[in-house]
């Protein structure tokens, strides 16, 4: 029997690498706007006030602190290991290298669920913002469409419907599909801009007042639904093969789009919780709806529209990164050959792009953006968890690798960062436990049924 926990080696990893043919293209600042591009979305422009409103009240802004020093001591070991390996595959290729097979299979899948269902999330986000804009033009959906099965309705239909509109244009190759991100990303920007510039015009600190009704646990609770917030600045090491100097640029690209997010996620709960009483914050589009009370409906409408251009390019980053890497994991032979067969003219993994698109448009369209975003922190969790064990593991095997960046203080500030991942994935719902571990049974099955036999390193 072959050993399940055979290692891919790292010096063929990075010759591989070396004589890869297409020429990098990114710089430290391409690479950020694309961390923001991949991070700012239905996490702060959702999220926030149903948090504010049920967890943490406007002690959010804690919340959304705590998040960001756990994402921050991962983000410095991603900084790390990105610059010792860089090459496509993320997670998945850290754990293969350092861990073995089997769990680098794991990390796949899991990474494979922390793309599909964050792009769900996202999706079903963008829903809310969608009707809205809408309903400003006295249109509307009827509900039964904008609802998921469990909360007595028949569907998420525009979730589903925009999933599809992205994945068709993922499916028409890079080139093409990077400008129409580059310019989604740049009218997200300037409308959370504009609400944190219009909105802080209309702050009364006396709805600060009480501060953290729902105590301590409450601003815990908080950071761990919050945390989704953050996902996507991992997405940067995902495209390491297409980085100029990535061992100067990748770990400026991670760690400065991770600062620049805080810093606007800091602005954006202030002027949130500052311009209504926190109770009334429990609505999926915050962002508009806080505007609209202050009376500034024009601006409400401009951010809706806004957010529903910008969320898209969320939707966009994180279903390329799933088609990625299980690209990478089928070109290891781990899932089957299909989902690494190219279009002869987009150059771009088409089967594999629309299976991934159909499954995340089912999953949007089912399942409730509070359940998708708990699944999502959960797989990340894991992720970065699995990431700071590996900066501690390649730190004693392959003691000389070059590393643009070195997270200080190795193994404490790994080890902390693993601490910190366990205590929020413990603060997650049951249910969520659960659905998880169905999914790395699936996994698994997955692994001994096929992988195990087709897997490149055993020939
Ligand atoms: N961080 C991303 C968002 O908030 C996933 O939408």
């Amino acid at each position: 029997m072959r050993n399940l926990f055979q290692k891919k080696d790292v010096a063929q990893l990075l010759a591989q690498y070396q004589k890869r043919k297409h020429n990098p293209s990114m710089g430290a600042f391409d690479l950020t706007l694309m961390g923001i591009g991949a991070v700012i979305g239905t996490g702060v422009m959702v999220l926030t006030g149903i948090t504010a409103a049920q967890d943490a009240g406007p002690a959010v802004i804690f919340s959304f602190i705590l998040a960001a020093v756990a994402c921050s001591l991962a983000a410095l070991c991603y900084a790390e290991i990105s610059s010792a390996l860089p090459v496509y595959g993320s997670a998945y290729i850290y754990s293969y290298t350092t861990m073995g097979e089997i769990v680098g299979h794991l990390m796949g899948w899991t990474l494979l669920s922390v793309y599909m269902v964050t792009s769900s999330a996202v999706a079903s986000g963008w829903s809310s913002y969608f009707n809205n804009l809408l309903e400003g033009f006295g249109l509307s959906i009827p509900k039964q469409l904008l609802t998921t099965p469990e909360h007595g309705g028949i569907m998420n239909l525009p979730a589903i419907m925009i999933t599809f509109v992205i994945t068709w244009i993922l499916s028409q190759g890079t080139k093409e599909s990077k400008k129409f991100n580059n310019a989604m990303v740049i009218v997200k920007i300037l409308i959370v801009a504009l609400f944190i510039i219009a909105g802080s015009f209309y702050v009364k600190p006396e709805n600060w007042q009480p501060f953290m009704p729902f105590g301590a646990e409450g601003v815990i609770t908080g950071a761990a639904a919050v945390f989704f917030a953050y996902l996507g600045f991992d997405a940067i090491s995902a495209s390491a093969e297409d980085v100029k100097n990535p061992q100067r640029n990748l770990p400026i690209g991670i760690i400065g789009s991770l600062v620049i997010c805080t810093m606007i996620y800091i602005l954006v709960c202030l002027v949130m919780t500052g311009m209504v009483p926190y109770s009334q914050l429990n609505v999926p589009e915050a962002m508009s709806y806080v505007l609209q009370v202050v009376n500034q409906n024009a601006v409400a409408e401009i951010i809706s529209v806004g957010a529903v251009i910008g969320l898209m390019a969320v939707i966009f980053a994180n279903t390329f990164a799933a088609t990625r890497i299980s690209f990478a994991m089928s070109r290891d032979g781990l899932l089957p050959k299909v989902f690494s067969i190219t279009g002869k003219k987009s150059g771009a993994p088409v089967w594999n792009t629309w299976i991934t698109g159909m499954l995340t448009a089912f999953i949007a369209g089912f399942v409730d953006l509070k359940n998708l975003s708990d699944l999502a922190n959960m797989g990340a969790l894991l992720t970065f968890l699995m990431v700071s064990l590996s900066v501690i593991i390649l730190r004693k095997t392959e003691k000389n690798l070059p590393r643009g960046f070195k997270v200080p203080f190795v193994p404490l500030l790994p080890i902390l960062s693993i601490g910190f991942c366990l205590f929020l994935i413990a603060n997650l719902p049951m249910k969520t436990w659960l659905y998880f571990s169905v999914w790395l049974l699936a996994g698994t099955a997955v692994y001994f049924s096929y992988s195990y036999k087709h897997s490149t390193l055993k020939q």
